[in-house]
């Protein structure tokens, strides 16, 4: 078993690059098909997507557009609870054909609070795509149109994911040894 060490924390290897790579290629070849007359918009959501959404975005052979996002979340008031702030966002959805795309959705909560803010613009569609999903973490509804790889509830790093600032560039996906 291959394992590497981040801070503190052993991981394991999980998903190798190889198999990234393969299934990027699938979840390219779909959008190609089911996009090619829409030029949609690619919105990539900082800072785990990154090396992702650059992998996915070389795939892509018909006409795309893609523009980046940070989020940040600040809790308000009780009564207000949550609110999630997009930065840097000043593309114009109206009637466009949008793709999200996330490094990984586990609770869902992220995308969830999210959309509403999105769906506002009035774009046309409004897709997600996120590499890596945790079903058993999941607590929010999210409809993932462009799946990548169901992964156990556990915490990972690699390939853009990070654990405290650290691992984003292994090539490689690593879960956290228990
Ligand atoms: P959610 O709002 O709970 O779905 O969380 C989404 C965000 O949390 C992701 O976009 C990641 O940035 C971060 N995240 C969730 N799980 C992991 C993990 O296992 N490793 C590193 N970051 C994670
Ligand atoms: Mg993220």
């Amino acid at each position: 078993m291959v394992s590497i060490q981040v801070h503190d924390k052993t991981f394991e290897l999980l998903i190798p690059g190889s198999r990234i790579r393969e299934k990027i290629r699938g979840m390219a070849a779909r959008m190609n098909e089911d996009l090619k007359s829409e030029r949609p918009l690619f919105i990539s959501v900082l800072n785990g997507s990154f090396i992702f959404s650059a992998d996915l975005f070389r795939e892509l052979t018909i006409e795309v557009e893609i523009c980046f996002t940070k989020l940040a979340s600040y809790q308000g008031t009780a009564s207000m609870g949550r609110t999630i702030t997009s930065i840097g966002l000043d593309a114009d959805l109206t009637g466009r054909t949008v793709v999200i795309l996330e490094d990984i959705v586990d609770t869902g909560r992220t995308l969830h609070e999210f959309l509403p803010q999105l769906l506002q613009q009035g774009p046309k569609k409004l897709l997600i795509s996120a590499l890596l999903s945790k079903p058993a973490a999941q607590q929010f509804p999210v409809k993932i149109d462009y799946p990548g790889f169901s992964v156990p509830d556990k915490f990972l790093v690699g390939y853009g994911l990070d654990y405290d600032g650290l691992g984003r560039n292994l090539p490689d996906i690593y879960c956290l040894k228990q």
